[in-house]
């Protein structure tokens, strides 16, 4: 993953209910082409709000990446334990003045190791075609790539879980949180 080293490097963390309007005022703020790659179809205001409504719960797991306190951008481990073994999709959404700058990539690593810990099998995504940026970072993971109407899904096993991804995942959320104290402090 490439970061661009002029910007500060995001705080980013899991996201939980209380991010929900967070979430949704993030949503709303991708432009019409982001808006459209993100969900397939230029979906409307209310459906986006409606969306954010439910995207913290018991079958998915949500980072966000912040900058100056500010929600920019999300990646999505969707479905679950709804099935065994597990599978998940992803997504990912990124404001277009903080796209090409390496949070992508960088969601996208937190989104693997997250699957790595919960036992997910297959983990896979939907994107379009002329979407390089989708195709770079999953092309790290040697996916399956099935291409259909013009849409790219890509599949791949994210490796077994082991000490060293647990304890990733673990420094990852104890730093987050006394980052988050610390800042509610002063
Ligand atoms: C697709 C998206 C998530 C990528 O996030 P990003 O932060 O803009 O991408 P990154 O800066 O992490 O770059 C990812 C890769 O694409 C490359 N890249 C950056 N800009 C690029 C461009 N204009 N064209 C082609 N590749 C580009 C980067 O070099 C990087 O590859 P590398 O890691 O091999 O160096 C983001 O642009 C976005 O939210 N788009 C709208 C929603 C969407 O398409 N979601 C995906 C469907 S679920």
């Amino acid at each position: 993953m490439s970061v661009d080293s002029s910007v500060s490097a995001p705080e980013i963390r899991k996201l939980w209910k209380s991010d929900i309007p967070e979430i949704a005022r993030h949503l709303l703020r991708l432009d019409h082409e982001s808006r459209y790659s993100r969900f397939g179809a230029l979906v409307s205001d209310d459906f986006i709000n409606r969306y954010a409504k439910g995207t913290i719960a018991g079958d998915k797991v949500v980072f966000g990446a912040f900058f100056d306190g500010k929600l920019r951008a999300i990646g999505e481990l969707l479905g679950l334990f709804q099935s065994w073994p597990h599978d998940a999709e992803f997504a990912l959404s990124v404001e277009p003045d903080w796209q090409n700058k390496g949070v992508g990539g960088m969601l996208f690593a937190r989104l693997v190791t997250a699957s790595q810990n919960r036992g997910v099998k297959s983990l896979q995504g939907l994107f379009f075609n002329e979407n390089e940026k989708m195709q770079r970072i999953v092309a790290k993971h040697a996916p399956e790539i099935i291409r259909n109407n013009g849409q790219i899904e890509a599949k791949f096993d994210p490796p077994w879980a082991s000490p060293i991804s647990f304890a990733r995942e673990l420094a990852q959320d104890v730093g987050a949180y006394f980052r988050q104290v610390y800042h509610l402090a002063t």
